[in-house]
């Protein structure tokens, strides 16, 4: 080994030890397309999580920069790069969650739905590594269209054998960050104080706030319940018309995707009561697919909460979200059976 990496490894080493006289636990976390727009801000923010004692960033360019800048942070976690496709396996091995935000972004006038050619065969690819190199590992999966992703990814693990429907979990969390921010400016509050569930998926009209179950409990007159859906249904174009053909959102994502790892993190290490919403397989409609509340536990989500009530205009709009999302779905499923 070169100097370096024998200096990491033996800090591995220490830091096992540590964990093995009573120290905090760590867990090994890869980043898959950790060189991107989101990846970057995702792996700077994983390297300060202290849940984290392992850190892989693996993409098709770059990776070996982003984590010679990322290792010098003093924090816990040990980071190490890798580099294309023969360093797939590499950064897959022995993973505890494993956070996909690989593939292209929109650009002005694109919907998600345009970004499936490119990204359905890179999600893929790099699932069948995780089938392989990882298969108990909790995944996150960023790339767009998660609603056709999660499902894409779903088929690549049944047909290798290794699908367990709790570790599959499409990430929404940029949806309810968006909702809280937006809620809490109508009503006057710290976003901090605000929870709002997002069900249904992640584009357009499946993107479904239960502006009804909103905490603390408040309630909106018809135009604001009209602007706050809209607002938050179209909170990535937003973001995609403002940087005018540079990409779609990548720090408020690379925040909310931390905030959904440290939950799954969390949720691995046994602590009780962590809750998020995320686009799982689920039974709560007759769609395969569906983004709830889950309860996060050491095997993933362990609990998938009902809807709850809904009110008139959530019961028109859940009806629109899952019309759009069987599609997707069905998209999906039949890019891999096809
Ligand atoms: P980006 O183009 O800046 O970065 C993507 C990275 O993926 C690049 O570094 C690229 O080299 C890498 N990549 C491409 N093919 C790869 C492969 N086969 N293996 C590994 N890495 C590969 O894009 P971005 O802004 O970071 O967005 C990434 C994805 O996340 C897009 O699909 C975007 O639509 C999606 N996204 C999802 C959400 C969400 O809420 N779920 C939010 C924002 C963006
Ligand atoms: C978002 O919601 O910001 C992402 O899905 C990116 C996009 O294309 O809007």
């Amino acid at each position: 080994h070169p100097p370096v990496l024998q200096m990491e490894e033996s800090s591995v080493l220490r830091r096992a030890n540590c964990r093995a006289k009573g120290g905090a636990p760590g867990f090994k976390v890869a980043i898959l397309g950790a060189a991107g727009g989101i990846g970057q801000p995702l792996a700077m923010l994983m390297k300060m999580n202290p849940l984290v004692s392992v850190l892989h960033l693996y993409d098709v360019v770059n990776a070996h920069g982003v984590t010679a800048d990322i290792s010098h942070m003093d924090t816990g976690a040990v980071v190490r790069g890798f580099l294309g496709q023969p360093q797939l396996e590499s950064a897959l091995t022995g993973m505890d969650l494993v956070i996909i935000p690989a593939g292209v972004p929109r650009k002005p006038g694109m919907t998600r739905d345009d970004l499936f050619n490119i990204n359905a065969g890179i999600v893929r690819t790099l699932c069948e590594g995780i089938a392989k190199c990882c298969p108990n590992a909790i995944v996150n999966l960023i790339s767009n269209p998660v609603n056709s992703t999660v499902p894409i990814a779903a088929e690549v693990f049944k047909k290798a054998g290794t699908y367990e429907p709790k570790r599959l979990l499409g990430v929404t969390t940029l949806d309810v960050v968006r909702a809280n921010t937006f809620v809490a400016e109508v009503l006057g509050l710290d976003p901090r104080e605000v929870d709002v569930p997002v069900v249904g998926g992640h584009s357009g009209v499946t993107i479904l706030p239960l502006l009804s179950q909103v905490k603390p409990p408040c309630s909106f007159t018809p135009e604001e319940t009209e602007y706050l859906t809209n607002r938050i249904q179209n909170g990535g174009t937003e973001v995609v018309e403002a940087k005018a053909g540079a990409g779609s959102a990548t720090l408020s994502m690379a925040y909310a995707a931390v905030k959904f790892a440290d939950a799954c993190l969390r949720g691995l290490r046994g602590d009780a009561g962590v809750v998020e919403c995320t686009f799982v397989a689920s039974q709560v409609t007759e769609l395969p697919f569906f983004a709830t509340k889950v309860r996060l536990g050491r095997s993933g989500a362990e609990e998938i909460y009902q809807l709850g009530p809904l009110n008139e205009y959530e019961r028109v709009g859940l009806e629109k979200a899952k019309e759009e999302l069987a599609g997707s779905i069905t998209k999906g499923v039949s890019f891999i059976r096809k």
